[in-house]
């Protein structure tokens, strides 16, 4: 009795919580005239952050006049204090700013970059990291993330690949909600969480060609099946702000899409939080080719948008049409209230100071944060290939460390890391030296990472990432012949700049470098081991690395502490256990290729064939499959147990295998689920991903691995978007990779 008396009264205070704080947005918006309430539309960047047309910046001014809701681009508690004061003090209504960042892979801690986390598939890792970035960032002054990224992408050649997890819909899901829950903890208003916003809604992962901002075009059963489910599920984790993409979905720019926002979003998902644009994407509607500022504007906020990232398309035309009829006063008071809600959620109205508090600075790159950076970044290190057991390399052997990314910070912390400090990230060659005797150390830069002054002067637009030496080719590679040729082994340390991928940074080579492969040409000819420790934000084709260097460590870039996590990693003292989450094509031509491809009417067989659907030159396969990734021990892993094979609707069944560890250290293995379901009324994919766990095991240590199948699992959006599982037989993959499986065919009766 006391129990539901106490439950009661919880529910009752919690109701009286909700209806204080929707009070008190709407005794705000009473108060409001039509001019502040479009001013909470307007989010500007006072300076910092420019990924577009560099705009006005009397930021200052304008929330004093009440013209802003939100600002962006700025980072540390002064700063940030002075902004919020203009808004505080300055304002009629006293309306606090909310202030936004791109915190993407760790605020000032670096992390690896998105992909390369994914790729721990270590979703603990992912949310703590997530928390970790919220604490820094609030003791920074910022409340609010545009993260996570969960395009779904399967094209290379897209730079911005880096900033997501993969191609595959089931772990990009289960990404999302771990970052989510880890930026956002319990409570919105706690200060040391961050809301969050999920991005680019959506599809921006598929543009055409690989170009970054180009057309998108896609049947709605593959929107809705493989593209939509990581974005539906940070909505279901309870995301507070989603941003649009910028671009077209069934040719309609997602800014202006009432189907993607009102349809879907709204009314499919119950989403009620708050919807900001991309940079200047209503204003790119008009290139897009819908008509002038004023059309645009009206489309967005018709299409159930609510904030204008930049472009101020709303604070200079809504009101004219609200005086001709085109819009109604209503459509802002909509968009008003919810970013109001989201100002009282963030506790805003309590305390518009709540985020800064000068006295926080030291959770910034706190030792503690290191360590973790370092820990994450080792298991985000994909081990590709290792042959005769190259890798790990003992102390004791002579090391010759050669490459262009050997020795460059400003490499280190990878593309979208705004409030990153290179000159904190430690260089590869430092790790090297704090581990090795000085005597089995030597190092050579051997090339630059292009020689092309052109190609590197566009890389460099934030900063001298490509140095292209005052010694020519020769030179260089001369130097570090001469070095390796001390050498018992080579570790070359290669790749891409942090920003040959991420935004605007699309390729149509997606290869190392030619300098590069030179170098690496030279040096396979003195016979000696060499290990390729890869830099890169993409999936890079390597045929002929993978035929000629002795092992391929895949490290991202790993962050502010990747390079002690590379020595933690080559010296033995961490096994490498990240898995890939993009398959590495042989060709670009072979783009996309993806392990949850349709099948043909006339599958290849293995081998080329007239007529089926094959190509002349190169086969259909990945070099490196999804999935796919090895470990300095090996595992064992049994063959299923199907508690049973029919599966009865409202039923599940279990299926369980053990995994071993057969070597002599311990190591992680991550056990992989991938369902087919063999007759439908569409075309269903080869396997999805439908289960994972990664296990830790000691040396000769086994633990049982249990995935549980149900309806639910099996059910898809069928050609009329009704989600549903279809009777009939499935087949059921496990294993350790995409393409190293044991299979079952189970029915659901
Ligand atoms: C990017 C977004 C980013 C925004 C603000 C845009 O160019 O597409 O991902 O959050 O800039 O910096």
């Amino acid at each position: 009795m006391k129990r539901k008396i106490a439950l009661l009264l919880v529910i009752f205070f919690m109701k009286a919580n909700l209806s204080f704080s929707q009070n008190r947005v709407d005794d705000l918006m009473k108060k409001m005239t039509l001019d502040e309430k479009i001013g909470q539309l307007n989010l500007l960047s006072p300076g910092g952050t420019i990924t577009g047309t560099m705009q006005n910046t009397k930021v200052g001014k304008k929330i004093k006049n009440g013209e802003v809701g939100a600002i962006f681009g700025l980072k540390g508690v002064e700063i940030i204090k002075k902004y919020q004061r203009y808004a505080v003090d300055s304002t009629r209504l006293s309306i606090p700013l909310l202030v936004g960042l791109d915190v993407i892979h760790g605020h000032r801690t670096i992390f690896p970059i998105p992909l390369g986390s994914s790729c721990s598939w270590d979703m603990d890792l992912i949310k703590q990291s997530a928390q970790i970035a919220a604490k820094e960032a609030t003791a920074d002054g910022i409340m609010w993330t545009f993260s996570p990224m969960v395009d779904i992408a399967r094209d290379p050649r897209w730079g911005r690949i880096a900033e997501g997890g993969g191609e595959d819909p089931f772990l990009g899901s289960a990404i999302s909600r771990a970052m989510v829950e880890g930026y956002q903890g319990n409570k919105l208003d706690d200060s040391k969480t961050v809301a969050a916003c999920v991005k680019h809604f959506a599809a921006y992962g598929a543009p055409e060609g690989g170009r970054d901002y180009a057309t998108v075009d896609m049947s709605k059963v593959r929107l809705f099946n493989e593209y939509l489910p990581p974005y539906k599920a940070a909505v279901d984790a309870g995301v507070a702000t989603i941003m649009t993409s910028f671009n077209v979905i069934d040719y309609v720019p997602a800014s202006g899409n009432k189907e993607l926002y009102i349809d879907i979003l709204r009314k499919k998902w119950a989403f009620e939080g708050m919807v900001v644009t991309d940079y200047t994407a209503i204003n790119e509607m008009i290139a897009h080719g819908l008509g002038d500022l004023k059309k645009v504007s009206q489309l967005s906020l018709k299409s159930g948008i609510d904030m204008d990232m930049i472009g101020e398309g709303f604070v200079k035309t809504i009101k004219e049409s609200i005086e001709n009829g085109a819009l109604n006063e209503s459509d802002v008071d909509r968009a008003c209230r919810r970013i109001l809600k989201l100002k009282e959620d963030l506790g805003l109205f309590d305390d518009p100071y709540r985020y800064l508090d000068e006295t926080r600075q030291n959770e910034i790159m706190s030792q503690e944060n290191r360590l973790f950076a370092r820990k994450m970044a080792s298991e985000s290190f994909v081990l590709l290939k290792n042959e005769k057991q190259t890798l790990p390399i003992s102390d004791s052997k002579k090391v010759a460390l050669i490459g262009p990314l050997a020795d460059s910070r400003r490499n280190m912390l990878g593309t979208w890391s705004v409030s990153g400090d290179h000159s904190k990230a430690v260089t590869v060659k430092e790790a090297f030296e704090a581990w090795l005797p000085k005597e089995n150390l030597k190092y050579a830069k051997g090339a630059n990472i292009s020689d092309d002054p052109i190609f590197a002067k566009k890389v460099n637009a934030f900063g001298k990432e490509i140095v292209i030496d005052e010694r020519s080719a020769e030179e260089l590679i001369n130097e570090a012949i001469e070095v390796a040729n001390q050498s018992d082994v080579i570790v070359a340390v290669m790749g891409e700049a942090a920003d040959m991928s991420g935004e605007a940074s699309s390729l149509a080579h997606i290869g190392l470098q030619p300098s590069q492969t030179r170098l690496l040409n030279e040096l396979k000819k003195l016979n000696k081991p060499i290990v390729m420790v890869l830099y890169n934000g993409r999936p890079m084709t390597l045929n002929w690395e993978n035929e000629n260097m002795d092992a391929i460590l895949d490290v991202w870039f790993g962050g502010t502490e990747g390079a002690n996590a590379i020595v933690d990693v080559i010296s033995g003292k961490v096994n490498p256990s990240g898995k890939l989450t993009t398959s590495f094509p042989v060709h670009v031509g072979q783009v996309p290729v993806y392990h949850s491809m349709l099948n043909s009417g006339r599958p290849e067989l293995g081998k080329y064939q007239k007529f089926k659907s094959n190509y002349l030159d190169i086969p259909n396969t990945p070099l490196f499959p999804f999935g796919y990734g090895l470990s300095y021990t090996t595992f064992e892993i049994s063959k299923p147990v199907y508690s049973n094979t029919n599966l009865n609707a409202g039923n599940s069944i279990s299926v369980s295998v053990d995994v071993k560890n057969t070597g002599n250290i311990a190591g992680a293995e991550v056990v992989q689920l991938y369902i087919r379901d063999l007759v439908g009324s569409i075309s269903r994919p080869l396997k999805e991903l439908k289960g994972f766990e990664k296990v830790f095991l000691e040396a000769g240590e086994s633990k049982t691995v249990t995935f549980k199948i149900d309806e639910e699992l099996l059910k898809f959006y069928n050609s009329k978007l009704n989600y549903q599982a279809e009777k009939g037989q499935f087949e059921i993959f496990i294993g350790n990779s995409s393409n190293n499986v044991t299979t079952q065919i189970i029915e659901l009766k």
